[in-house]
């Protein structure tokens, strides 16, 4: 696959291609999320959630996101790498968030950096691009705002609350983002937004319209039991594999069925009976 630019996703809009973007926290799943050509690889804040076990998103720290964006750089994916700023890292100044964005390209190796929400925000994403850096807005449901927003739930669900979605992503494109997530809302107002701007838009739980889509990996290969919503569609599960695999370990170590010959080292037949020549058992 040859390397992936926000450039290149933006012609995929223009021509109808659709964008697979999946969430990547590691060197291995990044180089393999590459080897399958998915377009584009976000470093999200859902570290938190999935890997550092966390219930939100909200502890999650920049340098948590970097630290995770540089595992995933040293992958070496073609996909594009877009850097998901956290909470509280770009809203207390323009300053803050120059800075902090900064850091997110020079150390983490984004190439990209998502923001969450509009209106406040807009004047940051203007000098976060004016810097040229690109940016993948995010409307819709925005996880940082949950105490705000008062749960996870469906956005957008009333032709009112369609149409500022609408103007925010508008403003958004007008701002200079390249891209823009939209989280759960419903499918016409995801198809609204979407016949509504030039650039492209990637979905999560907001239907079939939008011109990509993204998923948390852990979601969709079914790591985790007790999460299920709606719009996750569970293509593997990996739950399962590590269970199976660790039980199996587990009764072989017991058992003293492993480690085997074919997975230990021995000496040559001289060496050994040298030793066992010179050294006389229970001799300490
Ligand atoms: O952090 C994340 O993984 C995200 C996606 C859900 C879009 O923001």
């Amino acid at each position: 696959m040859a390397r992936k630019t926000t450039h290149k996703i933006q012609l995929m809009k223009e021509k109808g291609q659709k964008i697979v973007m999946l969430t990547a926290y590691d060197a291995p799943t990044a180089k393999i999320l590459s080897e399958c050509g998915v377009d584009i690889i976000l470093v999200g804040d859902s570290v938190g959630n999935s890997l550092l076990g966390y219930e939100s998103t909200i502890p999650v720290t920049l340098d948590d996101v970097i630290h995770h964006c540089a595992a995933v750089k040293r992958g070496g994916p073609k996909s594009l790498i877009v850097g998901d700023m956290p909470f509280m890292s770009y809203k207390v100044s323009i300053e803050q968030a120059l800075e902090n964005c900064g850091r997110m390209l020079q150390e983490g190796g984004a190439e990209a950096v998502k923001i969450e929400g509009a209106g406040r925000v807009l004047p940051t994403v203007e000098a976060i691009v004016d810097a040229g850096i690109p940016v993948m807005g995010h409307i819709g449901l925005t996880p940082q705002s949950i105490f705000e927003l008062g749960g996870y739930r469906v956005q957008g669900r009333t032709a009112d609350k369609a149409e500022v979605l609408v103007e925010q992503a508008k403003q958004l494109e007008s701002a200079g983002a390249f891209s823009l997530v939209i989280e759960l809302v419903p499918t016409e107002t995801a198809k609204l937004i979407t016949e509504a701007v030039n650039i492209p838009t990637i979905g999560i739980g907001a239907g079939p319209h939008c011109d990509g889509q993204v998923l948390v990996l852990w979601d969709m290969l079914g790591l985790f039991e007790e999460f299920k919503p709606k719009f996750v569609k569970k293509y593997a599960d990996i739950r399962s594999v590590i269970v199976n695999a660790v039980r199996e370990y587990s009764d072989d170590v017991r058992q003293g069925k492993f480690p085997d010959a074919d997975h230990s080292f021995e000496m040559s037949e001289e060496e050994s009976g040298r030793l066992y020549g010179r050294i006389k058992p229970n001799d300490n």
